[in-house]
C-alpha cells in the first residue's frame, strides 16, 4: 500500500509548532496573541500544526488558520477524554474514531484533517480495530494520514501491518529518552518520529541545577543563545546524525519564544558539545 506524502520530502519539515497550550486569553500583549504565534510560524515556514480533540482549542485552531489553510499540515489526536481535571479515559473503538473525526472536523472548519494521531494507546480495543478505522478515513477523504502517540512498539508493528503508519507522536528530550530504543522499529518502517515537548514541558528553558544544566549553560554561551535553544538544537541534530525523519515539537504560545526555538533548527552542535549533552546527567 502506498501512502501519499503529507510534504515534500526533498524539503520536509523542520521543526512543528504544539499549540496545547493555546488559549484565547484576551490578553493585550501582541507576542501572547494567539492568531499571531500561528500566523508567525507560518511566515517562518513552520507549518505543521499540531493540536487534539483533549486540548479543546480545535475551535480556535480553525479560525486561526481559517485564511491559510491551504499552508497548513494540520495535525490532530482523538481518543482521549479527561475524567475530572487529573484522570482521562481511552476511547479507541472504531464508533470513537468515527464520531470524533467528525467532531474535529466541525470544530476546525477544515474538510481533511492531514495527520489523525490516536492519542494514546487503548488497554480495550485492539489497535487493529483502530486503525482499519483510521483507514477507513482515508478513503472517506477525510484524512490523510496516520498517525499514533503513547503507544509501544509492538503497538507500532501490529498498526502498520494493517496500514501505514506516516507518523509517532512521543516526549524527547533530554529529561526524557524512553522512546530511543523505538527509533529503529521507526526508521526500518519510515515512520517520523515527531518529538514533542523537546524541552521537558519547558523545565529545559530554566537553570536546573544539574550537570545538564550546566552543560546547556555552557554550551548556550559558547553558541550566544538560550539554553532551551540547546536543548532544542540537540533533537535536532539526533535527526541529522541518525539520518532519520525526526520532527521536533516544541510548544510555545509567545511570538518571541516562537523565533528563538525556531533558530534551533540552524544551531550546529559539535561532537563534543553532542556528546557532553547526550552523557549529561539530568537528575
Ligand atoms: N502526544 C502527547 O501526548 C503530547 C503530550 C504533551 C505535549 N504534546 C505536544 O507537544 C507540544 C509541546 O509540548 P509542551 O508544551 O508540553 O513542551 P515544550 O515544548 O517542551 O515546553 C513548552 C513550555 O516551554 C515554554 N517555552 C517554549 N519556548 C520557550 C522559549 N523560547 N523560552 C522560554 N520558554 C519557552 C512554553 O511557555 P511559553 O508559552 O511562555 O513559550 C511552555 O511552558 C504540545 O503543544 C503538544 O502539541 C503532545
Amino acid at each position: 500500500m502506498t501512502v501519499e506524502p503529507l510534504w515534500n520530502t526533498d524539503h520536509p519539515p523542520r521543526q512543528g509548532l504544539g499549540l496545547m497550550r493555546l488559549r484565547d486569553t484576551g490578553d493585550a500583549d501582541a507576542d501572547r496573541d494567539p492568531a499571531a504565534v500561528v500566523h508567525a510560524a507560518l511566515d517562518l515556514g513552520i507549518n505543521v500544526l499540531d493540536t487534539a480533540e483533549m486540548y479543546g482549542n480545535e475551535e480556535l485552531v480553525g479560525r486561526t488558520i481559517a485564511g491559510r489553510r491551504d499552508e497548513v499540515t494540520l495535525c490532530t489526536k482523538f481518543g482521549v477524554r479527561w475524567v475530572g481535571s487529573e484522570d482521562f479515559s481511552v476511547h479507541a473503538d472504531a464508533a470513537s474514531v468515527v464520531a470524533s473525526c467528525e467532531g474535529s472536523l466541525r470544530r476546525l472548519g477544515v474538510d481533511t484533517i492531514d495527520l489523525y494521531y490516536l492519542h494514546h494507546r487503548s488497554e480495550d480495543t485492539p489497535i487493529e480495530e483502530t486503525v482499519t478505522a483510521m483507514a477507513d478515513l482515508i478513503d472517506a477523504g477525510k484524512i490523510r494520514a496516520i498517525g499514533l502517540s503513547n503507544v509501544t512498539e509492538e503497538d507500532v508493528r501490529r498498526a502498520h501491518a494493517v496500514h501505514p503508519v506516516f507518523a509517532v507522536q512521543e516526549q524527547w528530550s533530554l529529561t526524557s529518552r524512553s522512546v530511543e530504543p523505538m527509533l529503529p522499529t521507526l526508521a526500518e518502517r519510515d515512520v517520523v518520529l515527531v518529538a514533542h515537548s523537546p524541552t521537558g514541558h519547558g523545565v529545559l528553558h530554566r537553570s536546573t541545577g544539574t550537570s545538564l544544566g550546566a552543560a546547556l549553560a555552557d554550551i548556550a554561551d559558547a553558541h550566544g543563545v538560550a539554553a532551551g535553544t540547546v536543548a532544542l538544537a540537540w533533537i535536532h541534530e539526533q535527526g541529522r546524525r541518525r539520518g532519520q525523519r525526526i520532527l521536533p515539537l516544541p510548544g510555545t504560545t509567545s511570538v518571541n519564544h516562537l523565533r528563538a526555538n525556531v533558530s534551533a533548527a540552524d544551531l550546529h552542535l559539535d561532537d563534543a558539545q553532542f556528546d557532553r549533552l547526550t552523557s549529561a546527567d539530568p537528575t
